[in-house]
């Protein structure tokens, strides 16, 4: 019986041997099947333990022989398959060399950023310049220096994310971008005009309407002798510039902390030219804008003189975007369906 086993040992080397000699799959298959296969030399002796002359102890013995040669030689099948991976043939070159290849995708700016855009290409050459502030902004900034202190009942409609800042000074994301307003002014002297572009952030459940962030574009004009008519001039002209020569604005009162006296403008609605239809509510009229004269008590917060005067303006840019391509819900900005964003070329 030892002599069996013994055998068995010769018999394990010898594939191994011609299994690790296999050029490609097909000849380690073909090991495969002269061992472990239907009629392999291994199958044929499981197959011979069901003799009943076979001694129980001899059969134990053998039994496990042969099942650890079989383990070793499965080991040894799957790494060299593992080995000769990917197996067959390589894929051929194409041989129509004149074929059209896969054009590149390419890429192209978020409807957001070409609306930005757009609002700051007409307002450059009336003389602004675009700045930048941060997102994360301080309550001076945002609240106290526009003159909208703790317990004023207005700071409920700037509704705002506060940071942690673990006993440090507290900040929170900006719910509007009039603060940039305040950065600037504490660094340059008037005359200037500047918009600024950028992203803001209020806790307001999303709907069709409403995101926690969005986008707006700010504006302010500071020079002596600015009136409220140089301020309806320039939003008439971006109005025209924006949406057509037909655009129209109509400014009612309204009130910001920040500008006194203050004013929403209405565009007259681009759907039906003013005559009323279901996109302006039989209005004829679009909110677009929030605008006045800035407050003297904003000039008092970063150090300029009591004379001083100027205007300010602030606008939402999805709503403009939903407008100028009649979009109806504000979330199709920001779900990155490609479907979507692949409109705006
Ligand atoms: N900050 C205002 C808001 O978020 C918009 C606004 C209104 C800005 C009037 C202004 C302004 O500069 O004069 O709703």
């Amino acid at each position: 019986m030892s002599g069996t086993l013994g055998e068995l040992d010769s018999l394990l080397a010898e594939v191994l041997q011609a299994l690790s000699e296999a050029k490609d799959a097909v000849e380690a298959e073909a090991v495969r099947v002269r061992t472990l296969g239907r009629n392999g030399m291994l199958t044929k002796r499981f197959a011979a333990m069901r003799d009943p002359a076979l001694p129980a102890e001899e059969k134990a013995a053998l039994g496990r022989k042969l099942n650890e040669i079989k383990q070793r030689l499965e080991e040894a099948l799957s790494q060299k398959s593992a080995s000769l991976r990917p197996s067959g043939p390589r894929p051929k070159f194409p041989e129509d060399l004149t074929l059209p290849g896969h054009p590149p995708e390419v890429g192209r700016l978020h409807p957001i950023t070409q609306t930005i855009q757009q609002i700051l290409a007409i307002f450059r050459p009336l003389g602004f310049s675009v700045v930048l502030g941060p997102e994360i902004e301080t309550e001076f900034n945002n609240f106290e220096a526009l003159n909208i202190p703790p317990d004023h009942p207005s700071r409920e409609n700037f509704d705002t994310f506060y940071l942690k800042t673990g006993g440090k000074a507290p900040a929170l994301l900006r719910s509007h971008t009039s603060p940039v307003q305040i950065r600037f002014m504490q660094k340059h002297q008037p005359p200037f005009q500047v918009v600024v572009p950028g992203r803001v952030f209020r806790p307001d459940a999303v709907d069709a309407t409403h995101c926690f962030q969005f986008h707006q574009v700010e504006g302010l004009a500071v020079a002596p002798g600015l009136t409220f008519g140089d301020l309806k001039g320039v939003l008439a002209e971006w109005a025209q510039g924006m949406f057509g020569s037909s655009a129209r604005l109509r400014f009612r009162p309204h009130h910001f902390p920040f500008t006194e006296p203050s004013a929403e403008a209405d565009l007259s609605c681009i759907f039906c030219d003013g005559k009323g239809c279901r996109v302006c509510g039989k209005k004829g009229w679009l909110e677009i804008l929030g605008c006045g004269m800035v407050h003297p008590e904003v000039f008092r917060a970063v150090g300029y003189p009591p004379s001083t005067v100027g205007f300010a303006f602030g606008m939402g840019v999805e709503r403009i975007a939903m407008l100028l391509h009649g979009i109806d819900d504000i979330r199709l900005f920001y779900e990155n369906d490609l479907r979507f964003l692949r409109q705006f070329p």
